[in-house]
């Protein structure tokens, strides 16, 4: 693998253009939006840059090929054109997973098994030895693309998805990803230049991703591998070079996570001290309606329950105490609601300034932007449209700018664990 290497690098719908910001800040080149990803090119350090300090990120694909393709002949000589022992050995195992959108083909799994035997056959043409397939578990990640005769074959080089930090050991039914977590953060402009609160933090996703963000530590330090460790083209010393780096900035501030639940709070507090953060996060039972902060400006993001993930239809009270308190008990701050609950929203009574559509699993949801000043509770002339948000082609929006155990890698890689401490 040499010279520029083209990448997808996916993400949720909603987060294109954080991750495209995140892309240009690690140095990517040629960086285009597409629905729920960005593409670029770079480098083979590009590559593993990606995968180890994008906070938004899901997975990166190396793009090793685009096709025009009409039927399943000109499928298979596509794929039996690229030179596969370049990537890989016949020792090693693969799999190959599709995503058809195509009326040359009917189904994904005709299309995975034709790209398997292609593959199959030019490792037994050539050595007379093929790879075995995996699905579990695979040293090589296949994937490939049919859009009506377009065909992109890559290789993943994330393996299990970014969103799974490792430093999480509990969580609770309306855990949110770290990866929408690190999304909202990012739209709402954090970069850990104030005091942070989460009055509902859960099982402190927000918290954890905030204080990750605030001190610069690349997610990537909590994971035990990235698929493109089991490249033939691997460059460990590259990759010990990049894992070693420092990244740390100093922060001054705090981060307050809250929440009513003491069960909540402890599941929190544990995934904080498991990802070496615990003395930058400030943890307390306490019910959001009698919160006052400390500090008298600052950034809140609370994610409240929507009713149908916390089987409790009965949520309108709650969002009507959240627009309360936040007028009561926070003027001078930037609030942002993150919700499921059009209903729940709606009795917040707050004049909102910005609004983004995003999407926890399927449920769409919206992140709401309050400024907390004096008579903010007029209603907004805005209120039902569609701020700043352009349905098809996702948001356009430009916006604000260890001891860990669970994540030590094993076998002898040369790399230092740090500790966030
Ligand atoms: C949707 S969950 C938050 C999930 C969190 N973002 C995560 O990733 O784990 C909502 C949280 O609000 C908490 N909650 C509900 N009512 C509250 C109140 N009045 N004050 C503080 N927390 C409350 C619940 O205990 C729950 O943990």
């Amino acid at each position: 693998m040499q010279g520029k290497i083209q990448m997808l690098a996916k993400t949720f719908a909603g987060l294109e253009n954080v991750l495209k910001e995140e892309l240009v800040e690690l140095g990517a080149s040629d960086v285009t939006v597409v629905n729920r990803g960005v593409m670029f090119s770079g480098s083979k350090e590009m590559l593993y840059k990606a995968n180890f300090c994008c906070h938004t990120a899901l997975r990166i694909l190396r793009i090793i090929g685009v096709y025009k393709v009409k039927n399943a002949n000109d499928l298979y000589n596509a794929v039996r054109g690229i030179n596969w022992l370049e990537y890989f050995e016949p020792n090693q195992t693969f799999a190959v997973s599709s995503t058809v959108n195509s009326e040359a083909f009917n189904n994904s799994m005709f299309v995975s098994l034709k790209t398997k035997d292609a593959i199959v056959d030019q490792f037994r043409a050539a050595l007379n030895k093929r790879p075995s397939v995996n699905t579990e578990n695979p040293d090589i990640r296949v994937n490939v693309h049919a859009s009506a005769d377009d065909v992109t074959l890559s290789l993943d080089s994330s393996g299990e998805s970014l969103h799974k930090r490792g430093y999480r050991i509990g969580q609770n039914e309306a855990s949110m990803s770290e990866v929408l977590a690190a999304g909202l953060l990012k739209i709402a402009g954090w970069k850990g230049q104030c005091n942070l609160i989460d009055p509902m933090c859960g099982s402190g996703t927000i918290p954890i991703e905030a204080a990750l963000i605030a001190r610069n530590i690349p997610p990537g330090i909590f994971r035990k591998a990235f698929a493109f460790e089991s490249w033939k083209d691997f460059d460990e010393e590259l990759f010990d070079k990049i894992y070693n780096a420092d990244y740390e900035v100093p922060f001054e501030h705090s981060i307050f996570a809250y929440d009513i639940s003491s069960l909540n709070v402890k599941i929190a507090s544990e995934n904080a001290r498991n990802a070496g953060l615990k003395k930058n996060i400030q943890f307390k039972v306490q019910d959001f309606s009698s919160l006052v902060p400390e500090a008298e400006k600052g950034l809140l993001i609370v994610n409240p329950p929507y009713g149908q993930r916390m089987n409790d239809r009965q949520v309108e009270p709650l969002y009507t105490m959240i627009g309360d308190t936040l007028k009561k008990n926070f003027r001078g701050y930037k609030a942002w609601v993150f919700s499921g609950s059009e209903d729940g929203l709606k009795k917040i009574g707050l004049r909102f300034s910005k609004r983004y559509v995003l999407y926890n699993g399927p449920l769409e949801c919206e992140f709401r932007n309050y400024e907390m000043y004096e008579g903010s509770r007029k209603p907004s002339k805005n209120q039902g449209q569609w701020q700043n948000f352009n349905r098809k082609g996702g948001n356009n929006n430009s916006y604000h700018k260890g001891n860990h155990q669970s994540g030590q890698r094993e076998g002898p890689r040369k790399r230092i664990r740090k500790k966030p401490d």
